[in-house]
């Protein structure tokens, strides 16, 4: 299965998304892809076939959100949290991905045909080092590609993320490339792992647990959030439409907030500019360092 299914929609998805259009299309959509396992004791599969029917469910839902019109994905394919569960599962989740990372590589031309980018967000340097390698390479394949991005935190915690921002603060001020006066929520938010990218418009969790689990706790204070009962291999289209459709009617109250934040944003000056551009060239030859 590739990362996004190359199955055409059918003509009532079509239909719906028609529908859909004449209203604001959320521009980034994150999901907890929760209750694979459940699932997986539900149709009688080990624990790691229901990841796998997981990832098959990603793929689907990824093309559903191309054909939307959204721009970018983040989904929750590996909490750091998710290190305490069996040696097994965490093995059969590791090889799942080795695979996934894997079949980036194959399907090159198609996802640059399709600018399609693969970004992992997440504490890379708890990973095994052939999965640093194989993820970074995907990365830096597709980094280019730009009508849908694909944020895979994998290896995440939203907390995790908040202090290793801070850290790479702490770092700019003692190499006096900031100042203590640089610091504010603008400086942290572009030192996150999701720092090129936007807040999510829309969050979807499946299984119907009603929390967020430590994930892009900074960047959704103004998202609409969605939580469906459905397990998530059996998550469908109608559930990403009932979702959108949420969305849609929240959009006012939405755009009222972003006119208030948007008067309280700073420009940044130049010694700011300056260490970020620092830290994106850093982040990048680490991730070179990975690949080689
Ligand atoms: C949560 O369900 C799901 C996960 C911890 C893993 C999600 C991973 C995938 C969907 C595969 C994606 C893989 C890649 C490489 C992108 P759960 O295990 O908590 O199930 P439960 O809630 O029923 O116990
Ligand atoms: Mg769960």
């Amino acid at each position: 299965m590739p990362w996004v299914a190359e199955t055409p929609l059918s003509r009532l998805q079509q239909f719906c998304i028609n529908v859909l259009r004449c209203g604001p299309v959320p521009r980034h959509v994150a999901f907890i892809m929760d209750g694979n396992r459940r699932y997986a004791k539900k149709v009688h599969l080990e624990k790691v076939e229901g990841h796998s029917k997981g990832f098959e469910k990603l793929s689907e839902c990824l093309r559903w959100c191309l054909e939307i019109g959204v721009k970018e994905a983040t989904v929750y394919a590996f909490s750091i949290e998710n290190f305490k569960r069996s040696s097994e599962e965490v093995n059969g989740l590791m090889q799942l991905a080795r695979e996934k990372f894997a079949k980036v590589f194959q399907d090159s031309e198609r996802l640059e045909k399709e600018g399609i980018c693969i970004k992992v967000i997440g504490n890379l340097s708890l990973l095994p080092r052939d999965l640093q390698n194989l993820i970074a390479k995907a990365m830096l394949l597709t980094m280019n590609n730009k009508k849908l991005v694909i944020n895979v935190a994998f290896a995440y915690t939203s907390t995790d993320e908040i202090a290793n921002s801070v850290k790479s603060v702490i770092q700019g001020v003692n190499n006096n490339e900031l100042s203590v006066d640089d610091i504010n929520e603008e400086l942290l938010s572009k030192c996150l792992y999701t720092s090129d990218g936007t807040n999510p418009d829309l969050l979807i969790r499946t299984s119907g647990e009603v929390r967020l689990s430590d994930f892009l706790l900074w960047q959704s204070s103004n998202t609409t959030i969605y939580f469906a009962e459905v397990l998530w291999p059996e998550f469908t289209f109608y559930h990403l439409m009932a979702a959108v459709f949420k969305y849609q009617r929240s959009y006012s109250d939405r755009v009222r907030f972003l006119t208030h934040t948007e008067k309280v944003k700073e420009s940044y000056n130049g010694r700011v500019q300056s260490f970020l551009e620092k830290l994106r060239q850093r982040r990048i030859s680490e991730l070179k360092v990975y690949a080689s």
